[in-house]
């Protein structure tokens, strides 16, 4: 099976690679020569991760119309961080929670994702300050479209499956590790007492909201 993650972040690409099984290919946007940025402007991470599906197989049917090539689906992962002391924020907001300042003047934006994974850690370290209350979890989900070719050789959309998964866990009172990316270093797993910044990857990707949302799509595909 010819799969295509519609998305741009390599570390997430990386992860979704060492999870998926060994029969299903992963294939990113630039290897089909997706090059926009697609905007998320849904208001939960269902309706986002649909957004980047749907934008990314519309793509790919308009390619396949000229190209013969066999893909069979596209998927997408959105993925927010969900304070339980914020009432589950930054949720949807998580990407750029650092911009976020409660109506008053937004900090400047950052283009480059180290910083701005940085600001985000900070943001989430000083929202929690003094707080004792500092449960979390991240939740993925991922919406998959599976499509088939029609004789004139246009795409259908032949089924849409929607999954999540989440990982519990507390955000830490410092960053500790330079594993992953985004808040890893901020957030320690249940179970754990390390953040999966310094956790082993395969130790993540064994037990992440990520591995778990692909565990279930994977499920489903084999019903
Ligand atoms: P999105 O799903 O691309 O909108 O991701 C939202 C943001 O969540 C990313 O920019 C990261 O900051 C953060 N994020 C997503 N997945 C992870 C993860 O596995 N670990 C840490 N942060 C993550």
């Amino acid at each position: 099976m010819k799969l295509v993650f519609a998305s741009n972040n390599a570390h997430k690409l990386d992860e979704v690679r060492q999870i998926m099984p060994a029969d299903v290919e992963v294939l990113s946007l630039s290897e089909i020569g997706f090059e926009q940025e697609i905007e998320e402007t849904g208001e939960t991470l269902e309706a986002n991760s649909e957004i980047k599906a749907r934008t990314v197989a519309a793509f790919i049917g308009e390619r396949l119309k000229v190209k013969g090539e066999r893909i069979d689906g596209v998927f997408a992962d959105d993925t927010g961080l969900e304070i339980d002391a914020l009432g589950g924020k930054p949720g949807v907001y998580t990407a750029r929670w650092y911009r976020l300042n409660d109506g008053m003047s937004a900090a400047a934006p950052l283009n480059d994702e180290m910083m701005i994974f940085a600001a985000n850690r900070a943001k989430a370290l000083q929202e929690l300050k003094g707080e004792t209350d500092r449960g979390a979890q991240f939740r993925t989900v991922i919406t998959l479209i599976l499509v088939e070719r029609e004789k004139t050789a246009l795409l259908k959309e032949k089924r849409t499956i929607q999954v999540s998964g989440i990982v519990r866990g507390r955000i830490a009172e410092e960053e500790y590790g330079q594993g992953g990316f985004g808040y890893d270093p901020v957030f320690i797993p249940e179970g754990y007492d390390k953040t999966f910044g310094e956790l082993p990857a395969e130790i993540k990707n064994s037990i992440s909201h990520r591995s778990r949302a692909l565990q279930a799509l994977v499920k489903t595909l084999k019903r």
